[in-house]
């Protein structure tokens, strides 16, 4: 089967690494795919968001089978686009995506249908939000409504920052068209879990559980990043907290958006906080996390593509998905800089005898066949043990077998986790 990949991050690596696994594949495509991406699939320069690039493509190469990955080519519709063609896909259509696209939305779903979540409300004129603001409580979270690579939400400590924060995104528009719309919601407390999980609309099926470290600095200072690297599974995730989010989250998440006439099919992630309330809602992404794909798909033990064809046919309640009783630690070296302003052009190496999987995020080969750096996030390095603390051990001695100039990464990935035992 010829199998295409639509993305080009280090989760579209994790994803392409565990589907040439299959036996049932004999070709991956991967668009645009990224240097590093170039060992394991035919990349081809055709960018995420190009649906009639990809749709044409897919057309023209007898494409069996899609997997969209990132959030921006869902939200635009692609896998509608390549259905509309004949040709299967793993992956949300537009109209479920809306699940990320719009956090109006997801938060006006979870309030119709008692999902638990921050208390919020939802502005469109900048005078109310800061009239509402007024009287709010400190610190307050301010969301502009869509999607902003993940740094469309400000914490505001202070009332002063709160009205900022309203100012700059509806009228100086830093998120664009995202800040039309905006939630201000309560501000909540407790360890963060990602979940993410297999959906078809009927069945949900969770992964192993993580936790990603969002903020570029150790002891969870400087910006949000995309992810400054993972841990699975997380063990402020228990069987009894497990149980409490499929009855009172999951399900009734995947019943409410085929009630709206929008069943969601593909990876759906539940961002949650384990508040003193009990798990809530942060946000819904319509994808697989990243960097969280990195440790939940090496822990995968049943065949990705099997799964992935399930999801798609409406079949998930035919497989028998299993995960290794291990953990995974992935550890993400950026370029110094990142989330703000990089250098970019360096040569990455690996010693020989790097025992760790390397998941290529930001970076390019030049015409010699070496590869440059590329981005802010430019790859992760993962490593699974049978315990978590050797997991981790094990990610930071490898991370000292792959050199670029100007490296950073964070010293302290999993230590929070570890707290926790
Ligand atoms: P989001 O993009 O919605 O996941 O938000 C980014 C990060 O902001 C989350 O991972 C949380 O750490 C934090 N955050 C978002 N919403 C809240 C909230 N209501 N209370 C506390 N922290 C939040
Ligand atoms: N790591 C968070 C995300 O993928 O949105």
């Amino acid at each position: 089967m010829k199998v295409l990949v639509v993305g080009g991050g280090g989760r579209e690596h994790a994803i392409i690494k565990a589907l040439k696994k299959s036996p049932q594949i004999d070709t991956l495509y991967a668009l645009p795919g990224n240097g590093g991406i170039a060992a394991d699939a035919v990349c081809v320069n055709i960018g995420a968001k190009d649906i009639e690039g990809i749709t044409a493509f897919a057309k023209e190469n007898a494409i069996d089978f899609a997997v969209v990955a990132p959030d921006d080519p869902l939200v635009l519709g692609t896998v509608d686009a390549l259905q509309a063609e004949g040709i299967p896909c793993f992956g949300p259509e537009k109209k479920a995506a809306i699940i990320e696209g719009s956090k109006v939305f997801s938060k006006n779903l979870m309030k119709k249908y008692g999902i638990p979540t921050a208390r919020y409300e939802t502005f469109d004129n900048m005078e109310d939000a800061l009239a509402y603001l007024e009287t709010a409580p400190i610190p307050t979270v301010i969301k502009a409504d869509g999607l902003a690579l993940g740094k469309g939400v400000v914490i505001a400590e202070t009332r002063e920052a709160a009205f900022d924060a309203v100012r700059s995104m509806m009228a100086d528009r830093i998120f664009g068209e995202s800040g039309t719309h905006i939630v201000i919601e309560e501000f909540l407390t407790g360890p963060e879990v990602s979940v993410l999980s297999f959906t078809d609309g009927k069945t949900v099926v969770p992964m192993v559980s993580s936790m990603d470290h969002k903020r570029a600095h150790d002891h969870d200072e400087g910006l949000n990043t995309g992810g400054m690297g993972t841990i699975a599974p997380n063990p402020y995730y228990t069987e009894a907290v497990a149980k409490e989010c499929m009855e009172k989250i999951f399900l009734p998440t995947i019943q409410a958006m085929n009630a709206e006439g929008r069943t969601f099919k593909g990876c759906l992630y539940f961002g949650l906080m384990l508040t003193p309330d009990g798990p809530k809602v942060i946000e819904y992404n319509c994808r697989f996390g990243d960097p969280e794909t990195q440790v939940v798909l090496p822990l995968l033990e049943t065949d990705l593509f099997t799964i992935m064809q399930a999801v798609a046919n409406g079949t998930l309640d035919q497989v028998d998905v299993r995960f290794k009783n291990e953990a995974a630690c992935c550890v993400v070296m950026a370029s110094n800089g990142y989330p703000q302003k990089y250098e970019t052009g360096f040569e990455i190496t690996v010693d020989d005898g790097c025992t760790a999987e390397i998941y290529v995020a930001g970076a390019k080969k030049d015409e010699a066949g070496r590869l440059l750096t590329a981005g802010g996030r430019v790859l992760g390095v993962v490593c699974t043990a049978p315990e978590l603390k050797d997991a981790i051990d094990s990610a930071y001695a490898q991370v000292e077998k792959v050199h670029f100039e100007n490296a950073y990464f964070r010293h302290d990935i999993g230590a929070r986790a570890l707290q926790a035992k």
